[in-house]
């Protein structure tokens, strides 16, 4: 009898955590227009198991504005295989030249993250798609700073899409997840080997965190980005914000390219502060709202200073050959009303 019970129990117990993560496999494939969605137990994650798919030789061409993260593994880890990087500056006239240019015959794989972390950049992933398309090579998403919610790469011609969930999806900040999208059965198939194989998935209660986020995404997606166009608007007229970066900006460089490939810019805002460091130092210890962290995509207002944080991991020179100056701040912005927001930041910079 109590033989036979555990024995249920154990059975009911596997048939949860299957049920889970493949749940949250199927509700992310849908919400990004793909065929199949694998679950990991972080971006990271995520992105390590689709670096898997490359071996010793092999070279990537990635943007120059990305996780800082994402960095560290391709240069501390997987040049450690043997495996390249080469990263092309999307600040260019012609931007699908330079990516054209440095495609080697040992290219397999580019890329992207749009919009970029932490300048966001906007890379236009339609031309990119053709390019890889033409080159036979993967093109893979990072879509985790505006989730699909305004954005699905695979229509517009991505091979994969990487997630870290821990950021909108999840978008309470109290989970650390990751996924991977793809409509490409063959490249489903060898991602699901190395899921298994690599063994970094999620636990039930995440994967089950991340259902329950996913029902509230586009609630959430919206409440961001009205809040951050009105703190765009503000910050680029006070007098003490150098240069501020946000695509939903008439002025931002790749505005007309943000309408074109995304339904809305998002909540995530970064600005170049007058007065260097210093002035990051006092705006950061006077800040109240905003609370400093590392992450990014959740309900409340996080705020980020990458060079210390998220960005750490990048040399200097190579940080500042890229455009991340020492007094860029990086704004998460949540959904709290955003005049509070306003009073905040407007506290802070006075
Ligand atoms: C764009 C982007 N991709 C991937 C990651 C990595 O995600 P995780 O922290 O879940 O490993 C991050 C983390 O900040 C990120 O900003």
């Amino acid at each position: 009898m109590f033989v036979e019970s555990r024995k249920k129990l154990r059975e009911l117990h596997k048939i949860y955590v299957i049920l889970t993560c493949n749940t949250v496999e199927q509700a992310l494939a849908s919400i990004e227009s793909g065929k199949f969605g694998l679950a990991f137990a972080s971006g990271l994650a995520a992105t390590t198991t689709v670096l898997s798919l490359l071996k010793n030789g092999d070279h990537i061409v990635a943007v120059d504005d990305l996780y800082g993260g994402t960095y560290r593994l391709l240069e501390k880890v997987v040049r450690n295989w043997g495996v390249t990087t080469t990263y092309v500056d999307i600040n260019v006239e012609d931007v699908n030249s330079s990516f054209q240019n440095a495609i080697q015959p040992n290219t397999k794989l580019i890329w992207i993250e749009t919009p970029t972390n932490p300048l966001l950049k906007i890379v236009d992933i339609a031309s990119l798609a053709t390019i890889a398309r033409q080159n036979q090579l993967i093109l893979v998403v990072d879509n985790t700073f505006v989730s699909p919610y305004f954005q699905r790469p695979l229509e517009l011609g991505a091979d994969i899409v990487v997630h870290s969930t821990t950021k909108y999806l999840g978008g309470h900040s109290d989970i650390i997840g990751g996924a991977v999208i793809t409509s490409n059965e063959e490249i489903y198939s060898q991602l699901k080997f190395y899921q298994n194989a690599i063994g970094a998935v999620p636990s039930p209660f995440d994967s089950y965190l991340v259902l329950r986020g996913i029902k509230t995404l586009a609630v959430r997606m919206r409440e961001h980005e009205t809040n951050a166009l009105h703190l765009a608007n503000f910050l680029q007229n006070h007098p003490k914000v150098e240069r501020i970066y946000y695509p939903g900006l008439p002025n931002h460089p790749q505005h007309q390219l943000a309408k074109t490939q995304m339904s809305g810019f998002g909540g995530m805002i970064s600005l170049e502060l007058k007065g260097g460091f210093a002035a990051v130092e006092k705006f950061v210890s006077r800040i109240k709202l905003f609370l400093l962290a590392e992450s990014l995509g959740g309900v409340e207002s996080l705020l980020c200073y990458p060079v210390k944080m998220t960005h750490g991991a990048i040399p200097e020179a190579e940080r500042l050959k890229r455009g991340i100056k020492d007094n860029l701040v990086r704004l998460s912005v949540g959904i709290e009303h955003k005049l509070d927001l306003q009073t905040d930041l407007e506290n802070a910079l006075n």
